[in-house]
């Protein structure tokens, strides 16, 4: 079986479901603290499913990770669970520094005893997987190349830098004591089930609901988008072949601006979806202050993967963001159960910052 942290999140969630969609399919360990980004509701298909076990609890509790680890024997950990919003970084990095930093070097620790006592043919095939993000590297130029796995990490908001010491401990414990681990750094994820607080899901959920579509400075910020189903595919594929103390990078080649994509998903709409009184939806699109030390660009060079572990993403940008909004159309409900009173007070809290 395999130990999934962070399995209630957005990719965490995506992951569980995927990989239990094949019939063959191992156990899996979910362990997630449920905070305001973990929730079961996506995990409701899995109710009476006995390969999925779901333990509340945290990444920080060395005594529960230590006896979920003794107890169910995984041949590796999937680690997803993480404080991952930039914005709520700005406002309170200390989350991130605890569970970004603190949890994942406690992991890394119960990781390091349970897999030093194993028999040494399950030691051999043991592995850490640790997944990151490409906002390590910081920011790009407009024309300089995609982010590779030799970039200086360079990370520019709170959240980046968590994400960035985080990668270094699981880079140490493999130099230093020999744990199997492989660092994975994705770019900007959309898709199913992620919490409308990040762009695409919030422009989608703003636009059903006319309300403003908030653009932070010019919108010419640039992201590369990926399925969220692709990357948990990427993760599959390295967990794997993927060699150990390396690093990959996860990307679509997919280079867009914010107003684009926020232009898109209005377009999108306008077609699926179309407002009652004959308007756009991108007449919602209001351009607001700047988030502070905002990266220009991320973009990534896929090329690793793609050689060394032959994978490439199923999905372009058009397939994968029709896919996403009438994944938000059709679920409703599981928008409205994650948009309750903690959300609102955070969506008013962040606009108000952020000014006209
Ligand atoms: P998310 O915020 O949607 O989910 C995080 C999950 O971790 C939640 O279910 C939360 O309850 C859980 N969690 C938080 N603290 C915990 C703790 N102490 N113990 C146990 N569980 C805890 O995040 P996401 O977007 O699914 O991101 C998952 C991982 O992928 C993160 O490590 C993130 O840095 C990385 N990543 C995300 C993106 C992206 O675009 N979303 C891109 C690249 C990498
Ligand atoms: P986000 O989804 O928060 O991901 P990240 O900051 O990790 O890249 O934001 C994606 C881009 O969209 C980023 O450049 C910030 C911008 N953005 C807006 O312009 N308005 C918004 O309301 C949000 C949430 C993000």
């Amino acid at each position: 079986m395999i130990l999934v942290t962070g399995g209630a999140g957005f990719i965490g969630g995506n992951f569980v479901l995927g990989w239990l969609s094949n019939a063959n399919a191992e156990e899996v360990i979910n362990l997630d603290s449920l905070t305001y980004a973990g929730n079961l509701e996506t995990l409701a298909s899995l109710q009476n499913d006995d390969r999925h076990i779901f333990v509340k609890g945290s990444i920080g509790d060395a005594e529960l990770v230590t006896r979920l680890l003794n107890q169910y024997q995984p041949r590796a950990i999937l680690h997803f669970a993480a404080e991952s919003h930039v914005d709520r970084s700005i406002h309170g990095p200390a989350d991130f520094i605890q569970t970004n930093i603190v949890g994942t070097f406690n992991l890394l620790e119960c990781a390091r005893n349970y897999w030093s006592n194993l028999a040494p043919e399950k030691k051999q095939a043991f592995r850490f997987l640790h997944v990151s993000t490409d906002e390590v590297y910081g920011t790009l130029e407009s024309k300089e190349p995609a982010f590779k796995e030799t970039n200086p990490y360079e990370p520019n908001s709170p959240y980046a830098a968590s994400k960035a010491a985080s990668d270094h401990l699981v880079r140490a414990w493999f130099h230093t004591y020999g744990l199997p681990v492989i660092t994975t750094n994705c770019s900007n994820n959309y898709g199913p089930y992620q919490f409308p607080e990040k762009l695409i899901p919030l422009v989608i959920h703003h636009a059903l609901h006319n309300k403003e579509l908030p653009i932070y400075g010019d919108g010419q910020q640039v992201r590369d988008w990926l399925f969220v189903e692709d990357h948990c595919l990427a993760i599959q594929r390295v967990l794997e072949k993927g060699r150990l103390g390396e690093t990959y990078n996860i990307g679509g080649w997919n280079e867009k601006a914010n107003i684009d994509v926020v232009k898109t998903i209005c377009a999108m709409l306008d077609s699926i979806q179309p407002k009652g009184n004959g308007k756009s939806y991108a007449e919602q699109i209001t351009f607001v202050k700047d988030r502070p030390g905002h990266d220009r660009r991320y973009a990534i060079d896929a090329s690793k993967i793609e050689k060394e572990l032959a994978w490439k993403p199923l999905e372009t940008f058009e397939s994968g963001i029709r896919k996403t909004i009438e994944w938000y159309l059709t679920h409703q409900q599981w928008v409205s159960g994650v948009t309750s009173g903690s959300y609102r007070d955070w969506v008013s809290k962040q606009y108000s910052a952020h000014g006209k």
